[in-house]
């Protein structure tokens, strides 16, 4: 199997390029539109085709790459059904599949950073996007989000996938790369609390500063444009 996992420092992204072997069908997931000259480097390289890529939620800290790659490949965009996109191919339901030649993604709808975060789970690992982070979570105080929502996320369903599982974030600010299910349900310190009141507890009392690039991201990303064509 192909699996690259691209990092952008800007935005500390993590973009993944998955494939079952050099010339197959190829997915793309949270791509960064600043990199796509690489991605399409990646995929020249191994002569893979891309069919599909996909954004776990609308992103509030950089402009997906969607767009332009779709534009450069044809591939089809691919996001949750409760994604308010206005450019995406393809909207999968929680319990979907996702296919592409000989690898198969199911999705879990999985909100709370967003009302439209979803994550993806691929055999022996899942894309947890910000829903999951190693040792924190997505933050739930914009787009929607809700951190009582966020709880049954992750304590009704991604905990209760097995604890081998590789857990593959959208983001890490720590260089850390992956983890597993079991390390983050032993160890992440947002998820040591006894009820759905404490998490929200600590969710409500972060007093985060909005994301740098939110007021221009988060309209690019829904529209499919990029800051260009924004006006920016
Ligand atoms: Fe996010």
């Amino acid at each position: 199997m192909i699996f690259e996992q691209l990092f952008d420092t800007k935005s500390s992204t993590y973009t993944y390029v998955i494939s079952s072997g050099k010339g197959r069908e190829a997915l793309i997931i949270d791509p960064v539109i600043e990199h796509t000259e690489e991605y399409i480097k990646v995929l020249d390289k191994l002569e893979l085709k891309l069919v599909k890529v996909l954004d776990t939620h609308i992103h509030a800290d950089h402009i997906t790459g969607l767009n332009e790659l779709s534009k450069r490949t044809a591939c089809s965009k691919v996001m949750g059904e409760k994604s308010k996109s206005e450019v995406i191919d393809l909207k999968v339901k929680d319990d979907d599949e996702i296919n592409i030649e000989n690898i198969k993604l199911k999705t879990i709808y999985t909100p709370g950073h967003t009302d439209c975060s979803y994550s993806y789970l691929m055999n022996d690992r899942v894309f947890t996007g910000d829903t999951l982070l190693i040792n924190g979570t997505g933050r739930t105080d914009f787009q929607n989000g809700s951190a009582h929502e966020a709880y049954d996320s992750l304590f009704g369903k991604l905990l209760k996938l097995p604890e081998e599982t590789l857990v593959y974030p959208a983001h890490d600010y720590n260089g850390k790369k992956h983890s597993t299910i079991g390390n983050e349900k032993n160890n992440n310190p947002r998820l040591q609390v006894s009820s759905k009141e404490e998490y929200a507890e600590i969710m409500d009392n972060l007093n985060l500063a909005n994301p740098k690039m939110m007021d221009v991201a988060v309209p690019a990303n829904l529209k499919g444009l990029t800051l260009k064509e924004l006006g920016n």
